[in-house]
């Protein structure tokens, strides 16, 4: 078997995700065989460092022995059971974990399988306890550049238009605030309390990306706008949902990214990094108070029905607490500091590149921005295929190139990657650039 025919075999009947499919007339799909550690293979024999944790998912390399073992262990055990009038050992031991793992204010888990589905459940969560409290609040705010998914609910909250624009007549209607990541943090929170007094009582929830809004091409902005929000929300008795579907798992540094700043959140989405880039699985935390709301005799209409077949999946489960035992056995977070700084360090000289805007990092997250592009020529579809020529898989979002490994990268990968992307930067033909660059430099 060859990449090829392999190839023409998946054309024939399989419609990508996030794929214009005319675009496998340019470019090659690429059929993986298999994956160990960073790398991936396909079947003529290339491999590929996985720079972007295959869509943020991977932690702990592809393959992992102690995952691979606990989830052949689970599969002969208990494969999957429904989780309505049933439960299981590890979706116990994972929810009592995540609670003991986040502040004190959280102290529920609901479970579904995907983090679009988690920021549904926070969305309608969110307006149903204020409905069980007797108020109907029918907005939900969010940021500038969001993105939250790709369900009608999480569509309608997220603000890239080249996913959501075709589908505005059937969204749910939603408001929008300036993003920090955008525009100075003061004007975002001043925009934001327009918004809450405009709108008085009428808002159920802000829901962010804490610190790096991901797909809304890694923009990055500080927690002291997370600490503003948090007192903002208090007088105006709006709910905060933290949609940390990306940022969760110390992939900004520190476990949780909305912890740096100090505050609570009301809710919070995990999903992804959960469970190693193994298994879907996702889950909503939140407080006792909000799980009260929902707490009476089956006729009085307050429950929450929410639910997908594969919620709380047994082995995804099992894997998720594999998970949190490597963050513990391994001391990950301050093992993963080496090498933010090592980013940081090797991150510098990409700034003498004549065609780089700035670069940005939030711990394992390290970006390159490009000046503008035509955007004709396809900017990143270059970059990705010169990146495959020198074995390394990323995904530029249009001119942003970014690096968000597998925690498990060495040093040494770390370089090679900095120092073959720095000689395509530098070789990318001016013609991809539209005829007056900016000169800014660097952040
Ligand atoms: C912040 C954020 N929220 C939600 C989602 C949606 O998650 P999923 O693709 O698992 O539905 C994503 C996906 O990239 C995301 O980045």
């Amino acid at each position: 078997m060859d990449n090829k025919t392999l190839r023409e075999q998946d054309l024939k009947h399989i419609f990508h995700p996030c794929s214009q499919m005319k675009d496998y007339e340019l470019i090659d799909l690429i059929p993986i065989k298999s994956a160990k550690g960073v790398y991936l293979y396909d079947y003529d024999g290339n491999k590929y460092l996985d720079c972007i944790s295959s869509w943020w998912v991977n932690l702990f390399g592809h393959c992992n022995e102690y995952l691979n073992d606990i989830l052949m262990k689970q599969s002969g055990i208990l494969e999957h059971t429904i989780f309505a009038g049933f439960t299981h050992k590890p979706a116990i031991d994972l929810a009592t974990r995540l609670v003991n793992l986040t502040p004190d204010n959280l102290q529920k888990v609901f479970f579904a399988d995907n983090g679009s589905s988690a920021v549904e459940i926070a969305l309608k969560m969110s307006f149903q306890y204020h409905k069980n409290n007797n108020k109907v609040k029918k907005y939900f705010v969010s940021l500038d550049n969001s993105y939250h998914g790709e369900t009608i609910g999480a569509l309608s909250v997220s603000d890239l238009g080249l996913y959501k624009e075709v589908y505005q007549e059937i969204l749910i209607e939603t408001l929008h605030a300036k993003s920090p990541a955008l525009v100075d943090e003061d004007e975002a929170i001043n925009d934001m309390e327009r918004l809450f007094k405009e709108n008085a009582g009428n808002i159920s929830a802000v829901i962010i990306e804490p610190l790096v809004q991901c797909a809304g091409s890694m923009k990055m902005y500080k927690p002291s706008y997370l600490k503003k929000l948090r007192a903002l929300c208090d007088k105006y008795d709006v709910f905060i949902i933290a949609d940390e579907v990306a940022v969760g798992f110390g992939r900004t540094g520190s476990m949780f990214a909305f912890t740096k700043a100090d505050i609570e959140v009301d809710f919070l989405c995990l999903s992804k990094g959960i469970t190693g880039g193994y298994l879907p699985l996702s889950v909503v935390l939140f407080s006792d108070d909000i799980y009260n709301s929902f707490y009476c005799d089956y006729n009085e209409g307050k429950s929450f029905l929410d639910s997908h077949s594969y919620t709380g999946n047994t082995l995804a489960c099992a894997i998720a607490n594999g998970v949190l035992d490597i963050f513990e056995n391994e001391n990950i977070l301050e093992e993963n500091n080496k090498k933010i700084a090592l980013m940081e360090e090797l991150g510098k000289k990409f700034k003498n590149i004549k065609n780089v805007k700035e670069t940005r990092q939030s711990g394992m997250i390290f970006v390159i921005e490009l000046n503008e592009v035509k955007v004709s020529k396809r900017i990143n579809l270059y970059i990705f295929q010169e990146a495959l020529k020198k074995e390394i898989f990323i995904r530029p979002l249009t001119n942003n190139i970014y690096f968000m490994p597998p925690y498990t990268i060495t040093k040494e990968e770390i370089k090679y990657v900095f120092d073959s992307v720095h000689k395509i930067i530098e070789n990318i033909p001016d013609d991809y650039f539209t005829p007056t660059p900016k000169t800014s430099h660097n952040v």
